[in-house]
């Protein structure tokens, strides 16, 4: 036996591991590993499992064996996740089981356990279990969700452009809700759009598309590691026939409550299934920003002419440039831009670009109290202002961003 987060050390590689809270509550496990599997077998606990399934190393392995006994049954959730991980990376999963009770272990099963054996373990019991482990399956229901995430090999992915607020009330939910909707409207060869709402607390997408906030985004936020395309698709809502929206969850959830993964997972799933994605960010820099930044084609940034805005546009540019982050995939939008007429307005604009030492690749016109009343009303802004002057500019960048999809499926053809 070897600590597997030491295994590096060893020259046999790890083909399968204990999990459990002391191994040596388990001597007969620890015996009949070794029978088994010599010296290419490690043990962790439940949270090192956790770090050891996200490294490299862990692909060599067949399978873990988590061991409980009852008093493992109070703090069943770490050993789910643990379950759910292996599952994603198609690492079969054999519980042994001691005094564990009968709800408990069916849950465990159906999360994705693939067998179990009592403990104390019955003379070859693990033997057994290995050998039907090892048993090539060609059940559907075991292809790993992992495998089901990753598109066909000739589909292309979605273009991902993301929009985060530099100041609260900048208009950045504003401007994804429009973007989409143009996009989604551009012509008889619209690419196809999904818009994710991920300001898990103050999202406001249901608000500005009226639609229903419901448990399942929750459901979903919460299992991504066994998401498929199903449960994805069952998850959004349709707006008026051309846009499917993910929005906040009903209740307000904490921001780490989702780790990158989960966002890194619903990201592939949308990108797989839609040209186009729209993603709405909290205002504040989260664990999965860098995340979201990675897998943009673009990152709007909006910001007003006020000092707030400036004073924030330069901590987020520190913090990324700290994080080595791909500063050049940032959009700086101005909204509320001073009007072509307004020359002191547009002087202020440029001292402010200048300063910050970026452009403003957008400048958004105020649309006046038509835009607040349109969110209000639960419709975009061509629905009910069609000659609004933000809806203008808005469209102009749906219409290139649509223009260069065009291309790309041409060029992917
Ligand atoms: N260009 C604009 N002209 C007029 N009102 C706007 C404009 N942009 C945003 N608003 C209004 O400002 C408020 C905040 O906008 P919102 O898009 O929710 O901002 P954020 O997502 O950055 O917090 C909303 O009431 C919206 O209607
Ligand atoms: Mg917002």
């Amino acid at each position: 036996m070897s600590s597997a987060t030491t295994s590096s050390k060893h020259m046999a590689p790890i083909r399968a591991c204990t999990v459990s809270r002391d191994v040596q509550n388990f001597d007969l496990l620890i015996e009949d590993m070794e029978m088994e599997l010599g010296e290419s077998w490690g043990d962790l606990t439940f949270p090192s499992a956790l770090k050891y399934l996200d490294q490299n190393e862990a692909r060599s392995l067949e399978f873990i064996a988590i061991a409980l006994d009852d008093d493992d049954e109070a703090n069943l959730s770490m050993v789910e996740t643990v379950i759910l991980r292996a599952n994603t990376l198609n690492i079969r999963v054999l519980l042994i089981a001691e005094e564990l009770g009968p709800t408990a272990l069916h849950r465990l099963l159906r999360l994705g356990a693939s067998d179990f054996v009592p403990y104390p373990l019955p003379e070859g019991a693990l033997h057994d279990a290995i050998k039907r482990l090892r048993q090539p399956t060609i059940d559907v229901a075991n292809i790993s969700p992992q495998s089901r995430l990753q598109p066909m090999a000739n589909q292309t992915m979605g273009s991902v452009y993301a929009v985060q607020p530099l100041a609260g009330g900048s208009g950045a939910t504003t401007f994804a809700v429009n973007l989409a909707w143009e996009i989604a409207n551009s012509g008889k060869t619209a690419p196809t759009v999904c818009l994710l709402d991920f300001d898990l607390q103050t999202g406001s997408i249901a608000t500005y598309l009226d639609l229903a906030r419901t448990e399942k985004v929750y459901e979903l936020l919460s299992n991504t590691a066994v998401m498929d395309r199903d449960f994805f698709m069952n998850t959004l809502q349709t707006f008026n026939d051309k846009l499917k929206v993910l929005t906040a969850a009903a209740d307000m959830l904490p921001l780490d409550l989702i780790t990158p993964d989960d966002i890194e997972r619903v990201l592939t799933m949308a990108r797989a299934n839609f040209d186009v994605v729209i993603v709405d960010m909290p205002g504040t820099v989260v664990q999965w920003t860098e995340t979201v930044l990675n897998e943009a084609d673009s990152y709007f940034t909006t910001m007003e002419l006020d000092m707030r805005s400036a004073q924030n546009a330069l901590r987020l540019i520190r913090a990324l440039k700290a994080e080595d982050l791909p500063l050049s995939k940032l959009r700086y939008v101005l909204n509320r831009a001073p009007k072509f007429t307004d020359l002191s307005g547009k002087a202020r604009a440029k001292r402010m670009a200048e300063s910050l030492d970026i452009e403003f690749e957008l400048m958004l016109p105020d649309g006046t109290t038509q835009v607040t009343h349109a969110n209000d009303h639960g419709l975009p802004l061509a629905e009910i202002s069609p000659k609004n002057p933000l809806l203008k500019e808005i469209r102009k960048l749906a219409a290139s961003i649509a223009a260069s999809n065009r291309d790309e499926s041409r060029a992917a053809a």
